[in-house]
């Protein structure tokens, strides 16, 4: 949901506090603005505090680095629509220690909203490339200049075929809605050697559909792991969906359709060969 100006310029005023789990704006506002502000705040989990020690907006977790994500983007993530929702801080911090990222390792990042996990891949001196289907959120990436490259437009169009070297990285939180498909997708711009982390919905460790046993088999056949996050892990970032973190090490031997398995798959044309 976008934020509307005049609420971006309450939130990015000096003087309002955003600190701990609160915000406080300790200016005066007209009534129609204070709604506006109240009404973005309580959308993304905060209560009013009226108390004289408070008056603040009090949330159940840490919010600073959620809002400067939200003000970074110049949204937030709404309860009523899916789609973008920042990785949590203690998600982002289990998912580089998977990563083991090492100075000029390639890093792709392929639904990177406005950078919660490409933004310290980058810190870690690895090299960054982001797909981001959202316009907005790309020009944000864009700004931020923490990408070697920042592609706009659906990652599921993407040729892994095209690209002129996988990666040796993939971190990713797909969209939940979507989620096998697009880490499917991605092993395939993974190098072999490389390691895929992804945060996933639950769902994908129990749900009987085709597609989700077909997904635990491979990552069982190729030993990845699945971690449960705790059942509030994306609630910073005001989801409150229960999610895992998959890591998959994609060994040359195995059954990964990484970046090499495409390229060792005969050509389709084969098909045609003469006899
Ligand atoms: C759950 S958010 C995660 C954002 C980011 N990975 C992070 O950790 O903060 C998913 C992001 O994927 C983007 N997205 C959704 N479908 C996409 C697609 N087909 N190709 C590229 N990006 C996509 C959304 O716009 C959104 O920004």
């Amino acid at each position: 949901m976008q934020i509307p100006a005049d609420v971006l310029d309450v939130l990015t005023d000096p003087r309002t506090i955003i600190s701990g789990d609160r915000v406080a704006v300790p200016f005066e506002l007209d009534r129609a603005l204070y709604e506006r502000v109240n009404r973005m705040l309580k959308d993304v989990g905060g209560r009013w505090d009226g108390r004289k020690s408070a008056r603040a907006h009090v949330f159940p977790f840490p919010v600073e680095q959620f809002m400067r994500d939200c003000l970074t983007a110049g949204e937030w993530p709404s309860r009523f629509e899916q789609g973008w929702y920042p990785t949590p801080p203690n998600v982002v911090f289990d998912m580089l220690e998977h990563a083991s990222i090492r100075v000029g390792h390639t890093v792709l990042e392929p639904s990177a909203g406005v950078g919660s996990l490409a933004r310290p891949a980058a810190e870690q001196m690895g090299i960054v490339d982001c797909v981001e289907i959202d316009p907005r959120r790309a020009h944000v990436l864009r700004e931020l200049g923490i990408a070697r490259q920042v592609i706009q437009g659906d990652f599921l169009d993407l040729d892994p075929l095209a690209i002129p070297e996988p990666y040796d990285r993939i971190l990713m939180n797909p969209p939940f809605s979507n989620a096998i498909t697009h880490v499917m997708h991605a092993l395939g711009f993974l190098k072999d050697g490389g390691t895929l982390l992804a945060a996933m919905p639950e769902s994908v460790t129990w749900h009987p559909d085709r597609q989700a046993r077909e997904f635990r088999k491979l990552i069982t056949d190729n030993e990845g792991e699945i971690v449960k996050l705790p059942d509030d892990a994306f609630k910073p970032s005001g989801a409150d969906v229960r999610a895992v973190l998959l890591r998959l090490d994609a060994d040359p031997d195995g059954t990964l359709p990484t970046h090499g398995w495409h390229r060792r798959q005969p050509l389709q044309l084969d098909l045609f060969a003469a006899v």
